[in-house]
């Protein structure tokens, strides 16, 4: 059941305060707190915030570790990149260390070889061995209007992938190759945040959280943590025409 704020700030200040309790606990039990960041433009209100006063000295930031969810396969300090965002409205207001930064190294050409290299440098972090899956304490996602998240698109190859963490994902309508992590790495994660604002989509995720289920076609709807907690956080124009919310 999705929780429905009157607006961005109060769903942000949610999802900030979430954000820093999932964050100690975990640096409390493992001394690391690993999150994957969304890209796109709803979540950079929320990094903002978590780097002002209000929340900037609420948890040790050289214990965390970010990732990415998705990248778009553009230069980092492209306009449209996902790093630059987070860059611009997190790591730099933060001083995060370089070192706590993994990002998709999209300097590289082809695509394939750009998903491997993260997926490499997922395994290492997180030790893994083949056919094993990280399990990130907090992955933040979005949602298009098309219903996809990260960068899985409808009746895209990424779907259907159940062995891979990370992979190339070629985006016909936008005429483009994606880089995105797979349902198995996000659905392994201890936390999912959806975050989604404006009445652009509400009947997206009307369908997502209230219609059949027809993965392929919304596939935020395969986003369903094997053990994890799940959290659909949205403004009141994209929960209008929901039946069943928590309103906040
Ligand atoms: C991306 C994101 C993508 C985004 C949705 C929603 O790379 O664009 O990962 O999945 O979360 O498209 O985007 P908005 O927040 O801009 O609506």
């Amino acid at each position: 059941m999705p929780k429905v704020f009157p607006n961005l700030e109060e769903l942000n200040n949610f999802a900030a305060e979430k954000f820093i309790e999932i964050g100690n606990d975990a640096i409390e039990k493992s001394d690391r707190f690993t999150v994957a960041l969304a890209g796109g433009s709803t979540p950079k209100a929320l990094y903002r915030l978590l780097a002002s006063e209000k929340y900037k000295n609420k948890i040790a930031w050289s214990s965390v570790f970010f990732f990415f969810g998705d990248e778009r396969n553009v230069l980092p300090d492209d306009a449209d990149s996902n790093f630059r965002m987070a860059n611009e409205n997190l790591f730099e207001p933060l001083e995060i260390f370089p070192q706590n930064v993994f990002r998709w190294e999209t300097e590289f050409e082809d695509a394939a070889a750009i998903a491997g290299d993260y997926e490499t440098k997922i395994m290492d972090f997180f030790d893994l061995r083949d056919g094993e899956f990280p399990k990130f304490d907090l992955i933040l996602l979005g949602m298009g209007d098309d219903g996809h998240t990260a960068s899985l698109f409808p009746f895209t190859d990424a779907l259907n992938e159940t062995a891979r963490i990370a992979v190339e994902n070629k985006v016909e309508k936008l005429e483009t190759v994606r880089l995105t992590l797979t349902f198995p790495a996000i659905n392994n994660a201890e936390n999912v945040f959806f975050l989604v604002k404006g009445a652009d989509k509400s009947e997206t995720l009307k369908q997502v959280l209230e219609g059949d289920f027809e993965p392929l076609r919304f596939p935020s709807q395969n986003v369903q943590p094997t053990s994890g907690n799940l959290f659909w956080l949205s403004d009141s124009e994209a929960a209008e025409l929901l039946e069943n919310e928590k309103k906040f």
